[in-house]
């Protein structure tokens, strides 16, 4: 069984190709960028996605040396994620079913994060922390889902990351230069926000922001923002593998790229006796053969096609409200 993901939730459009072998065909995106300065306008990336579309499918298909005959079923993200993206992946998607008469199978875009997390890493059953732009979860599978044991109450990491990046005057993405910056820096102080297992981010880049302000070192400024903020996921996720009594942790997302991130989690995993493991990069970002991997586990476990009559999307789904019998 060939299955075509298309992802849509955010900056990227992506178009991938996996078979029912978990063999990844292809992976292709174009990604919104915007202008400087400037956080996403959904409706510019919503521009951007329709605009992409056509050519970003054909490559992946291209690439996976397969035509729209071989594909047997169409995989959309169909949520969580900023509406006018998602609309425009879920046209796409359904034009597209219907003009080649496919089944179209709505995926959880969190979820996807994670099973192609354990497809490229072979952890089994890990927590996983998911960190990107928007998201910043600890997720672990009890009692038959996957649950939701930790997650920012404001804005998610990468979010944060960016909104520092745009005040010091880098271009998007921010995190990548933030980590480079921080090589270079000391502790100067930030604040330290975990309320039970929640976390909380805004008040970070504000206290971040002033300290730039005031003539602290951006450099400085950048480590203690980074130290502070991965300290309390790595302490989150401690705690979730001490409650569950899980032995593996999965980094995924695109904040997941940080090294100095996956090494305070590796550090605080090997003194446990845990293993751990971060998501190759191209399938850490927003991707779409995890889409494609993602609606092939849901296919093969019976889940029913979208009705392309009505075909919603579900801008706020949760993980926690996503059955996965595949598991
Ligand atoms: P979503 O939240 O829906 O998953 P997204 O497009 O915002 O979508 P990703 O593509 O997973 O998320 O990741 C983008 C984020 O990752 C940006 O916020 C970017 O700053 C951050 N990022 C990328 N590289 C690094 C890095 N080396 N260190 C820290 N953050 C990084
Ligand atoms: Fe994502």
């Amino acid at each position: 069984m060939i299955c075509l993901g298309i992802e849509t939730t955010a900056h990227t459009f992506g178009a991938g190709v996996c078979d029912s072998g978990g063999n990844i065909l292809s992976n292709e995106k174009d990604t919104y960028k915007p202008k400087a300065g400037w956080g996403l306008v959904p409706m510019d990336a919503r521009k951007h996605h329709e605009d992409v579309a056509e050519d970003v499918v054909k490559d992946a298909l291209e690439k996976a040396g397969k035509t729209m005959n071989d594909v047997d079923i169409i995989a959309v993200s169909q949520g969580p994620g900023l509406p006018p993206c998602l609309y425009a992946g879920m046209n796409f998607s359904v034009e597209l079913a219907k003009k080649v008469r496919k089944p179209l199978i709505g995926v959880n875009h969190c979820i996807a994060h994670i099973e192609i997390g354990r497809l490229t890493t072979k952890l089994k059953d890990p927590v996983t922390l998911y960190v990107s732009g928007a998201n910043t979860q600890i997720i672990a599978f009890t009692a038959g889902k996957y649950r939701i044991f930790g997650e920012t109450q404001d804005i998610g990491i990468g979010n944060a990351l960016d909104k520092f990046g745009r005040e010091a005057g880098f271009e998007f993405p921010h995190g990548p230069k933030i980590e480079e910056e921080a090589l270079k820096g000391k502790w100067i102080g930030m604040p330290y926000v975990v309320k039970g297992m929640d976390l909380s981010f805004s008040g970070i880049v504000t206290e971040a922001t002033k300290k730039f302000r005031s003539g602290e070192k951006l450099e400085d400024v950048c480590y203690s923002l980074q130290e502070s903020m991965f300290a309390m996921v790595t302490e989150v996720i401690e705690r979730a593998l001490a409650h569950t009594g899980k032995g593996e942790v999965l980094l995924t997302g695109g904040v997941a790229a940080n090294k100095r991130l996956a090494a305070m989690v590796g550090t605080m995993c090997m003194e446990r006796g845990a293993k751990s493991a971060v998501v190759p990069w191209e399938y850490c970002m927003d991707n779409a053969a995890m889409i494609a991997w993602a609606g092939v586990l849901a296919h093969k476990s019976g889940q029913k096609p979208i009705n392309m009559k009505n075909a919603e999307i579900l801008p706020r789904w949760r993980t926690d409200d996503v059955d996965t019998p595949w598991v």
